[in-house]
């Protein structure tokens, strides 16, 4: 099928980033075609006739039905929307919490204000006790896909309970259960892709700091990376506006990231871990320093009490939403 596309009407270019995306543009319309398995694809355009001429033409090759406007993508609820000048998307996935609750006979419970407690701080169980016998990994696994598709908010309390995978207690286990009481008492998400956040991460750090300026100047590296990729798959589509900034919020971390310390006492930071003071460099991104009260990837990476959650949920869906208001 690959060859087929490569060759379709000689102009429907795999992309350079992603062996799974093919695209084209015709004047003024762009047309993407992706396929993510064997027998399932999406094509994405905004123009009806090429479609209708690229199915019938693949339908030759390839017989293959027409399922109409997307609805669901791998478990992910789409709606589409109007609003004058955008075609809004809306994701979600209130059917797979749904089901998830019911499965954990979580349906009647009481709903948590926050999916994490504030400060929470659970040590491993020793490993001579036997484990709760609960089904953790499933349910940590099953709030993972849901945290990485729509619903960021739920993403720090997942990934540091996921760490209790096989070393966990009913108390491990009780802190899981409050994600869900979390999820019972929200509603979904709402991502708008045009002008959107399309990409957070959360994670443990790779390479040990040895000090906080250091820990984040790795953490801007790492995000840095993230951010160049995107940059490539995004430019072989539409222009994109340079540099971007990035927020950090230590100003030694900050300082650094943009080459201005250089003194012995930063040397024994790797060349990768230097990679953000390298863009910066080239100018393609830029570190804007922010307060730490206002910084909004301590929403990811952070256990904070309910009014600060709620207070950065609130402006993390607004960015997620592409719109103010
Ligand atoms: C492909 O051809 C078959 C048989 O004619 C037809 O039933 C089907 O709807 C076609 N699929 C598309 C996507 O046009
Ligand atoms: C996003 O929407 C605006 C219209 O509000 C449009 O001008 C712009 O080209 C769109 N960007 C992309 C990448 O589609
Ligand atoms: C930092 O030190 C390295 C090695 O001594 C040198 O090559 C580089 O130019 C210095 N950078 C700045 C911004 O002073």
């Amino acid at each position: 099928m690959k060859r087929w596309l490569l060759s379709y009407d000689d102009k429907l270019p795999v992309s350079n980033i992603d062996p799974c995306l093919f695209y084209i543009f015709i004047p003024s319309v762009l047309i993407i075609f992706v396929y993510f398995h064997v027998d399932n694809f999406l094509v994405i355009t905004s123009s009806e006739e090429w479609q209708q001429q690229f199915f019938a033409d693949f339908n030759q090759t390839y017989p293959c039905v027409d399922e109409g406007t997307l609805t669901e993508i791998l478990g992910i609820r789409m709606v589409f929307r109007d609003t004058g000048l955008l075609r809004e998307c809306r994701m979600h996935q209130e059917g797979f919490i749904h089901r998830m609750l019911d499965r954990y006979g979580m349906a009647e419970c009481n709903p948590s204000p926050t999916p994490m407690e504030p400060k929470l701080v659970l040590t491993p169980a020793d490993p001579q006790e036997p484990t709760s016998g609960r089904p953790y990994a499933n349910l940590a696994m099953e709030l993972m896909w849901l945290a990485r598709c729509t619903r960021p908010d739920i993403m720090t309390a997942v990934c540091y309970l996921a760490r209790f995978m096989h070393c966990h207690t009913e108390v491990h286990w009780q802190h899981l259960l409050r994600v869900l009481r979390y999820l019972k008492g929200t509603v979904g998400s709402l991502v708008r892709l045009n002008g959107s956040t399309v990409m957070y991460s959360s994670r443990l750090q790779k390479t040990v700091a040895l000090s906080t300026a250091d820990a984040e100047l790795v953490a801007l590296s790492e995000t840095a990376q993230d951010i160049e990729h995107l940059i490539h798959l995004i430019s072989e589509f539409a222009p994109v506006q340079l540099p971007v900034v990035l927020h950090g919020n230590n100003h030694a971390s900050v300082l650094q990231a943009e080459g201005a310390l250089n003194n012995t006492a930063t040397r024994h930071i790797t060349v990768r871990d230097r990679y953000v003071a390298k863009l910066v460099e080239l100018g393609r991104v830029i570190i804007a320093k922010v307060p730490s009260a206002q910084n909004l990837a301590n929403f990811f990476t952070k256990s904070l009490a309910a009014n600060r959650f709620h207070l950065l949920r609130s402006i993390v869906l607004r960015y997620f939403q592409g719109t103010v208001g």
